[in-house]
């Protein structure tokens, strides 16, 4: 709706930007870091592994600074799991645990709120071998107990905590839950084993959290796609509710609200899906609602109805990244009226502000964006600065999305862009770049790894010192 007026951003908007252990400390195999599914994952030849990353471990004060001088007020990062616990439960590595402490003291030194997501990602090997990780039940305690660690550990000066970086992707990619990538359809049922026994650690993590850290606030970090029917075919919008239902709202009504939608209850039992549920395990879900609800965005999704046909059945799933296509329910197809990244990740800020529309209406929780931010190839210009021109229209216009939102009644608590530093690419290495400041270092030429201000750098100082009013 276009409105007379727009408000201003409240004085405490959290003003900030995100990243992750693996794709930014570097330092992989130092200071007795036990290995992460992360570690072990077979890369590309093409694309660097993440040993060395953007060398955050060993410059994280100069990275600090930075931030600072951006007048940054919150940075977003994850806590390598395995940096505490090198095999994910037993021994403490007294190492790991100082490196937050450095981390966040220099981040509370410099005004900058610290906000921690407890597992991005990379989910200890050790568990794995062990065994099997996330479809075992010993995974819950495990979670619960390094969650409570970093509670006690941490608490005294990190009241913001994100429970697991889009739990929703970990489900649908077998190598993020240390399975191999064979027959992705098989491993469906095994994600949503996954999924419970994540839901349940998850709703136990918060009762903790709220037992030990005084005045912690701790919420899931989903990633959320917005989903438009491709036509006026009322069947395109029966395919897109659905396809919401059973890529979005499902892991959200668990985590929020402690069920098992209707949706996604019929979809898990048709396909011989649905995991057991332990006495006690909804009631935990139930009782443990989060205090906010952070997501990530970066793209929408068109969705087309797939009805079944004499080819596909029940079952019939293909995937791209995450699932495309699942025969009997919806089908991705591309949205024409949107351009695209150099990935086909289609720019729509509109769909942000649907988003937070969307969930503010089902859930009620004031809102946190964790992750939003343009992808691109780039190279240091021989005179002058780089121009990132695009990542600066890409950032505007999301950021007046969640304006818009805002100014009909959505609660924000704040905005962290991805990334801050260029970091690795969760998929496509060094060569994809997200931030507000270069880092000279090419996909296997490490160069100096010198850090470069970018112009979006300058242009983000001024919308947080502005507080958005440029917007
Ligand atoms: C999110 C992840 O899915 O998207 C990040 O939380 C990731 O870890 C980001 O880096 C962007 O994805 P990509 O593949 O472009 O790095």
């Amino acid at each position: 709706m276009q409105t007379k007026k727009l408000n201003e951003f409240p004085k405490d908007f959290l003003w900030g930007s995100s990243s992750a252990a693996f794709q930014i400390e570097g330092a992989a195999y130092e200071d007795g870091k036990g290995l992460s599914v992360m570690d072990v994952r077979k890369i590309k030849p093409e694309i660097c592994d993440y040993s060395v990353a953007s060398d955050h471990y060993h410059r994280y004060k100069e990275d600090i600074a930075l931030m600072k001088e951006c007048g940054l007020k919150a940075y977003r990062f994850s806590i390598a799991w395995t940096r505490i616990f090198p095999n994910g439960n037993g021994e403490v590595n007294p190492k790991g645990v100082a490196f937050y402490n450095d981390l966040i003291d220099e981040l509370v030194k410099n005004g900058i709120t610290p906000i921690v997501t407890i597992y991005h990602f990379e989910y200890p090997q050790g568990l794995i071998d062990q065994y099997g990780g996330w479809i075992d039940r010993r995974s819950i305690e495990d979670y619960v107990n390094y969650a409570s660690f970093l509670f006690k550990t941490y608490g005294d000066r990190v009241k913001y905590w994100l429970t697991i970086n889009e739990q929703d992707h970990v489900v649908h990619m077998p190598f993020r839950l240390g399975l191999t990538d064979e027959n992705r359809r098989e491993k469906e049922k095994l994600g949503f084993l996954a999924n419970h026994n994540m839901c349940v650690a998850t709703a136990l993590a918060i009762e903790k959290c709220h037992e030990l850290v005084e005045g912690g606030k701790i919420g899931p970090a989903t990633c959320f796609e917005t989903m438009y029917p491709t036509t006026n075919d009322p069947l395109d919008s029966l395919a897109c509710m659905d396809a919401m239902e059973i890529r979005n709202y499902y892991l959200l009504d668990l985590t929020i609200k402690g069920e098992y939608n209707g949706t996604f209850r019929r979809y898990l039992e048709d396909r011989d899906m649905m995991p057991e549920i332990h006495p006690g395990d909804m009631e935990a879900m139930k009782a443990n609602k989060p205090d906010f609800l952070a997501f990530n965005y970066y793209y929408s999704e068109s969705i087309s109805a797939f009805p079944l046909d004499d080819e596909h059945e029940i079952g019939d799933i293909e995937f791209k990244l995450l699932p495309s296509r699942e025969a009997g329910i919806y089908q991705v197809v591309r949205n024409e009226n949107l351009k695209a990244t150099l990935w086909g990740w289609e720019i729509d800020e509109v769909g942000l502000q649907l988003a937070a529309r969307l969930l503010w209406e089902r859930y009620r929780l004031p809102l946190l964006i964790t992750e939003c931010g343009f992808g691109n190839k780039e190279v240091w210009p021989e005179e002058g600065i780089l121009e990132d021109d695009d990542r600066i229209d890409y950032l505007t216009r999301h950021i007046r999305a969640v304006k818009e939102a805002m100014n009909v009644g959505v609660d924000f608590i704040g905005f962290c862009s991805w990334s801050f530093i260029d970091l690795i690419s969760g998929h496509s290495g060094f060569s994809k770049r997200y931030g507000f400041v270069f880092v000279n270092r090419d996909e296997h030429d490490l160069k100096d790894m010198a850090r470069r201000k970018k112009k979006s750098f300058y242009w983000y100082q001024k919308t947080i010192a502005e507080n958005g009013e440029n917007i």
